[in-house]
């Protein structure tokens, strides 16, 4: 589309994907060409009629929070309700951390949950892991915990608009003292927080079923992907669980070379 309005060069510097969150759109336009934003963002408008807002990425995702940095480059409201699955999840992509690039994943666990699972979910950010899998599989309950009080905010709210409340029970705050108030195993663990899930997994020990599934998310390099279920089970096995690697999976890039894993596995046991 912005071929003949700009140089052979420029035109290179111009990322040809970008994402798209309800009715916001997040790009990345290097410094060399912000002065051609406005063909951008014009671009864009040609072609998605419905966008509203269009932030531009200036910082990764960073902090606890995992939030990335954003300037407005275009409209005002940064608050949208996406769409997935049937679900919608009302977010503010400036203030909480909501991915649409895993929406294939949340499907992929949300199939694999039985009828009548207890499932608990670390780092449950605005819900889309306990709601997708609320609305898709028959869970007896999913809780999700969340510290973020914006997320919370917002997770709370998009269990009212999915009509989910009778299923998923959302907790605020820290899962390390969350967890102490509940007293109970669960049938599956999601571990979405690929960053520093590692000091999270002693918690497992006290939270997991015999025979239960953990969903472990992980960042490594391309070149180490083949040593994951070695280092993986070596993790589980300091804190006391004996498990079974069931796959590996990769879900998603996180840097040049560095992938999104998840590694999903069964203990088969647990000692004291
Ligand atoms: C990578 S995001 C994933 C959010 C969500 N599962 C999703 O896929 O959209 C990780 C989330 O964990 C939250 N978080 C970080 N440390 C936490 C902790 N100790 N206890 C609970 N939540 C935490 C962050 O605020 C963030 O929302």
């Amino acid at each position: 589309m912005l071929k003949g309005k700009i140089s052979g060069n420029k035109i290179r510097l111009v990322r040809r994907s970008f994402e798209i969150v309800g009715d916001v759109v997040i790009i990345e336009i290097p410094d060399e060409i912000m002065h051609i934003k406005d063909l951008i963002v014009e671009a864009i408008l040609k072609k998605h009629k419905h966008v509203k807002t269009i932030l531009r990425k200036t910082g990764e995702v960073n902090g606890v929070f995992r939030i990335a940095k954003y300037e407005v480059i275009y409209g005002k409201e940064t608050e949208t309700i996406a769409k997935e699955h049937g679900c919608r999840f009302l977010v503010d992509p400036t203030k909480v951390y909501y991915s649409v690039k895993l929406s294939g994943e949340r499907e992929r666990i949300a199939k694999q949950v039985k009828d009548g699972e207890k499932v608990l979910v670390m780092f449950a950010g605005v819900g889309p892991y306990p709601i997708v899998i609320a609305k898709l599989a028959k869970p007896k309950v999913v809780i999700g915990i969340e510290l973020n009080p914006k997320a919370v905010e917002y997770f709370r709210k998009n269990v009212e608009l999915n009509k989910v409340s009778d299923v998923v029970r959302v907790y605020e705050g820290d899962v390390k003292e969350m967890l102490l108030k509940i007293n109970e195993r669960f049938d599956r663990v999601l571990m979405p927080a690929p960053h520093s899930a590692e000091e999270f997994v002693y918690l497992v020990k006290d939270k997991i079923k015999v025979g239960g599934i953990v969903h472990y998310y992980t960042f490594a390099s391309q070149n180490d992907e083949e040593k994951l279920p070695k280092v993986v089970k070596k993790i589980f096995e300091e804190e006391d669980m004996k498990v079974e690697i069931l796959k590996v999976k990769e879900c998603g890039s996180f840097a040049p070379y560095v992938n999104r894993y998840v590694v999903d596995l069964k203990v088969v046991d647990i000692s004291d």
